[in-house]
């Protein structure tokens, strides 16, 4: 088994991304060969800051290190620092269709403005494809988001298999089984995400205490008593719900019977405290990791190291497999 996943090092990481993302990833360090990138390339494809877009991936890196992840068990790298990535897109963006292409919820999301978008945000699943492809992974731990970009890495698998000779692995995506898709504090019909621009619709990593309780305590429910799992007629408690059960790893109908009785300011502040038990320890870590930028820059070097030892032969099988001319090195 080996895994691989991404992060966009833009804005803060938030609790959507750790139920997603670094929680299913701290279950597979040790069991599984994994591998970490901080999709730096992905996120020119917004409206990236120059003057922040280094310091936001070493921070994104140190919080990955303070979740937990240990740079003896796992390959933390830098997406740029491995030129393969760019490289294997430009083979992949060969074999994809501008109709695949624009048929991604994602692109689609600028309906009205597609003129004015940037074509890497049009490649923008291309590129991932390539992050993935690029180490035979087999699974793809990643959030309820990802799955459609996850299906095109595979269909564009398939075809260059086809067209030119086996030469990729099939991934599967491995999707956590509560806690795939949270949704915004404020406004349950859409999802917690880092771009919005209300603040109190997320909780960051790095939040303190009190900001956790206060944004919990201001989470949208309804005035319905008790609590029962209904996305559709409940979407706010729905949502509440299954942050518990990916945090503490029961059912959500296992919280809702269990807190069912006590009314939602019981439930609510049990979450806040949920929340902190595990924010608590990262926040501690992150600060040791965030006044050694040195030591994070090291575990990144090492990995980068390591990720172009690995998509070295395969993006070699990839052009042999098109028919370019070797370099003869
Ligand atoms: P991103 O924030 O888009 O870079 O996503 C990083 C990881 O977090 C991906 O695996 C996403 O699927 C996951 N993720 C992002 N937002 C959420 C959310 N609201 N709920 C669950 N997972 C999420
Ligand atoms: N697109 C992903 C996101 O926004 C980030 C990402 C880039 C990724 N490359 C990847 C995720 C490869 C999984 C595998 O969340």
């Amino acid at each position: 088994m080996r895994v691989f996943s991404a992060v966009q090092p833009t804005g803060r990481l938030h609790i959507g991304n750790y139920t997603g993302g670094i929680s299913q990833f701290l279950r597979l360090q040790g069991p599984a060969e994994c591998l970490f990138c901080i999709a730096d390339l992905h996120a020119l494809t917004g409206d990236v800051d120059p003057s922040r877009l280094a310091a936001d991936t070493r921070q994104v890196a140190a919080l990955y290190l303070a979740a937990g992840l240990d740079p003896g068990r796992v390959t933390l790298f830098v997406q740029s620092h491995v030129p393969a990535h760019a490289q294997l897109a430009w083979l992949l963006a060969c074999t994809a269709r501008v109709g695949e292409l624009r048929r991604m919820t994602q692109f689609k999301a600028r309906r009205g403005d597609e003129e004015g978008a940037s074509v890497g945000l049009f490649e923008y699943p291309v590129l991932m494809a390539a992050d993935i492809l690029l180490y035979d992974a087999t699974h793809v731990p990643v959030g309820a988001d990802q799955r459609q970009h996850l299906e095109l890495a595979r269909s564009l698998a398939r075809r260059f298999n086809h067209r030119f000779g086996d030469t990729f692995r099939l991934p599967d995506p491995l999707l956590p089984e509560a806690g795939a898709r949270i949704m915004a504090l404020d406004a349950p019909g859409e999802k917690m995400s880092k771009s919005s621009p209300r603040p109190d619709s997320r909780i960051h990593l790095l939040d303190g205490p009190d900001e956790v309780r206060r944004k919990i305590r201001a989470a949208v429910t309804d005035s319905a008593r008790g609590l029962t799992y209904d996305p559709v007629a409940r979407p706010g408690v729905a949502n509440l719900l299954n942050l518990y059960a990916a945090l503490s790893g029961e059912t959500v109908d296992a919280v809702a019977s269990r807190f069912g009785g006590g009314g939602h300011e019981a439930f609510k502040s049990a979450l806040a405290e949920l929340i902190n038990e595990h924010l608590t320890p990262i926040r501690e870590r992150y600060r040791r990791w965030a006044e050694d930028p040195a030591a994070v820059e090291a575990v990144l070097r090492d990995g980068a190291a390591r990720a172009a030892t690995l998509a070295a032969p395969v993006l070699e099988r990839a052009t042999r497999a098109v028919g370019l001319l070797p370099t003869g090195a």
